[in-house]
């Protein structure tokens, strides 16, 4: 509509219809919380999780009789992880003009680093790997280059969910067999506490990494809910591990894993795609695919969002608003106890758009 409108008459067009928050508003609501959650994530890992790649583990006490399917699926972990310089380069481009965002992605980029250094030390001292094959491995490796799955940074922040939530699940399974519990019989038996300690320190910087990005996807989704869901359904519809298409023996590695049982289709639905439904207030995939296609039914107009009502029954937007909510105390508490507040205090703002549940008797 804006091209056939004569342009001096474009700045007399209103940005948001009235009692809505413009875009530039929503966004710059979004990139505080960002901040906020940023400084938050920052000073906890480094109090938490400020762990070494070499000096955490007890290397020389790996066990070195581990069955050769679990070095496979080690080696693909080691694998995935060592494109951390392309992971992290391409999402801080991406998000470059956002603070909060870029400043986190080097941060996730040094825990990401620490992952693959862990792997890589976990493939040498099992002794089933010589050195100079895992340097051929790694330049093989680093020959490709990772690129963004999604060209947009909301796709791609919502596929950063999803991955870390899988990954994370990946870390727990591989610590459940270094600890003896695996269910599969070519793996009873295994023991190796080094490994489990590997997997599952791993696997909480993961639940760390799956925590912001989901706050961040629950502020798109208060704010712009029909971009969020829809990129949500489009994440889903073709999700699969990073990397995929550059490990060499990637089928093999997936393979392995799967028969482990470590991961699968089946842990992805169950375990990966609806932890984050659930965490984000989306009943379901059918839920969420018949909210779309209902919303695109309602007839839109020019300059307004009035064809966004029926997305607010697509997930629960009530539990998101408090999440964001708690998102926001939880950053205020951690400003208070620097003097931030006495400033520039992050500030909850209510979307206006959201429909109310109470105060409406009239259309009741
Ligand atoms: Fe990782
Ligand atoms: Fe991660």
């Amino acid at each position: 509509m804006a091209d056939i409108l004569p342009p001096n008459m474009l700045n007399e067009r209103p940005q948001a219809p009235a009692g809505l928050l413009s875009n530039r508003e929503k966004d710059r609501l979004i990139e505080r919380g960002f901040l906020g959650l940023y400084r938050w994530y920052t000073a906890r890992s480094q109090e938490t999780r400020n762990w070494n790649a070499d000096q955490s583990f007890d290397w020389r006490g790996m066990n070195k009789n581990l069955p050769p399917e679990l070095i496979t699926v080690i080696q693909g972990f080691f694998a995935v992880e060592q494109y951390a310089p392309d992971f992290t380069s391409n999402l801080v481009h991406l998000v470059r003009r956002s603070h909060g965002r870029s400043h986190f992605q080097l941060r996730w980029g040094s825990e990401e680093e620490k992952h693959a250094d862990a792997w890589e030390n976990a493939v040498l001292f099992s002794g089933q790997r010589s050195p100079a094959w895992i340097e051929e491995y790694k330049e093989r490796l680093r020959a490709q280059t990772w690129e963004l799955p999604f060209p947009d940074a909301i796709h791609n922040l919502v596929y950063t969910v999803f991955q870390e939530r899988a990954t994370q699940l990946n870390y727990l399974n591989m610590m459940k067999i270094a600890q003896g519990r695996s269910d599969r019989p070519h793996l009873a038996g295994v023991s190796d506490p080094v490994l489990a300690k590997v997997a599952q320190t791993i696997a909480v910087d993961e639940a760390a990494h799956y925590n912001f990005f989901l706050e961040g996807v629950r502020m798109y989704l208060y704010y712009y809910p029909e971009q969020t869901l829809d990129a949500i359904k489009n994440v889903i519809g073709q999700f699969s591990m990073p990397a995929a298409t550059l490990i060499p023996d990637w089928q093999k590695f997936y393979e392995t894993v799967y028969r482990a049982g470590i991961y699968g289709p089946r842990d992805f639905s169950r375990d990966v795609m609806q932890v984050a439904f659930r965490n984000l207030g989306i009943e379901s995939r059918k839920a969420l695919e018949e909210g779309i296609r209902k919303t695109r039914e309602v007839p839109t107009f020019e300059g307004g969002n009035f064809g966004t009502t029926a997305i607010w029954d697509t997930f629960d937007y009530g539990m998101v608003e408090g999440d964001v909510r708690r998102l926001h105390v939880k950053i205020q508490d951690y400003e208070k106890g620097i003097g931030f507040d006495l400033y520039d205090p992050t500030e909850f703002v209510e979307n206006p758009a959201v429909p109310r549940r109470t105060g409406q008797a009239a259309d009741d």
